[in-house]
């Protein structure tokens, strides 16, 4: 049977954190490595310029950043394609196709882009590559005929869209050269991780994020702030653990549920004090997080090297890319000089 064909990437607007681990870099690597797939995975980095046109220099250095987590995840350039949007030019074309095929109404329905929208203040001067995101990302899924999609859950308008694309592609020009694609989302529940400080979204302008690349006494430094039940004054009260962030990420990342249970039980009828389970879940993060820094270490010493992984990645997808606007350019009926 045919393998299945994954697309799937992040933009590049800075460093990766363990938020972005549980959502999606751990089951890509889960994905990868059962061998069922053809994995792309790619460095939106046209997409992160949308709202950052003034400001390349930081999607620059966070490309490598970006390439380096993936690489100490686990990504496996043997056996993943990792990919730079930029670097791919049949996707601006296979855009500018699309982008006809969208109503500007329908653009500005999208929740994602609408909440995006709002949260970045762009007030009347929404970049008109910002409002089309979509569509260019619908270009990144179909260039490589990616039936699935593996993404966090703000990412299913993007899906429904492409989903909509592909059906009018096809149907106007009677054809099946594109393909719709289905995303995978994480386990309800494990979707997003809440910051350190108990806001429910780690993110980078909240500062409130554990990096993969932080150094064992940063983790153990912000594990040690950590947001937990503040009515638990004295060790000897009982404590909450819902909305405690601390238990929230042992139920993330710890593997030992029985032992995490009994503290559980041993927090709620107190005695038990913030310091002791703060101090284990640095262990437990610990844990995860060493053979990743190592692995970060270990090709940082290496830029060159990345980069060179980032440029056959992306050979290897102007291949497939390319290939598909030449059915897309016959599907219209374009193609003149052949
Ligand atoms: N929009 C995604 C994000 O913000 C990044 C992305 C770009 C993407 N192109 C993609 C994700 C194609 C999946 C498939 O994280």
């Amino acid at each position: 049977m045919a393998k299945k064909i994954i697309l799937t990437g992040d933009r590049p607007t800075g460093k990766l954190h363990i938020g972005h681990y549980l959502g999606s870099l751990k089951n890509r690597v889960k994905l990868q490595n059962e061998g069922n797939y053809d994995v792309y995975i790619m460095i939106a980095d046209m997409q992160a310029l949308t709202d950052n046109a003034r400001n390349p220099e930081k999607i620059r250095n966070s490309l490598i950043e970006v390439a380096l987590d993936y690489l100490a995840v686990g990504i496996d350039p043997a056996k993943s394609t990792i990919l730079v949007q930029s670097q791919i030019s049949a996707l601006n074309e296979l855009t500018m196709y699309y982008l006809d095929l969208v109503s500007l109404a329908r653009l500005e329905r999208n929740p994602t882009v609408k909440s995006e929208i709002k949260q970045k203040e762009f007030g009347q001067s929404i970049p008109a590559g910002f409002l089309t995101y979509p569509v260019s990302q619908a270009a990144d899924i179909t260039a490589f005929k990616a039936d699935t999609v593996p993404v966090g859950d703000d990412q299913e308008p993007m899906l429904e869209q492409t989903r909509e694309i592909v059906r009018s592609f096809n149907r106007i020009y009677e054809t099946d050269a594109l393909v719709e694609p289905e995303g995978v989302f994480p386990p309800k529940g494990q979707g997003r991780l809440p910051g350190i400080d108990g806001n429910a979204k780690m993110s980078k302008s909240l500062g409130n994020c554990i990096y993969l690349s932080d150094s064992e006494e940063e983790v153990t430094k912000k594990v040690m702030s950590m947001y937990t039940d503040p009515n638990h004054i004295r060790v000897e009260d009982p404590g909450q653990i819902e909305g405690n962030t601390v238990f929230t990420y042992l139920d993330a990342f710890g593997t030992d549920t029985e032992k995490i249970a009994e503290l559980k039980a041993q927090y709620q009828a107190g005695g038990l004090g913030d310091v002791k389970v703060k101090r284990y879940l640095n262990e437990v993060l610990q844990e995860v997080l060493t053979p990743i820094r190592e692995r970060r270490e270990e090709y940082a010493k290496d830029i060159p090297a990345v980069y060179e992984i980032l440029k056959q990645g992306s050979q290897r997808a102007n291949d497939v890319a390319n290939q598909t606007l030449q059915e897309v350019r016959d599907a219209i009926g374009i193609n003149y000089f052949k």
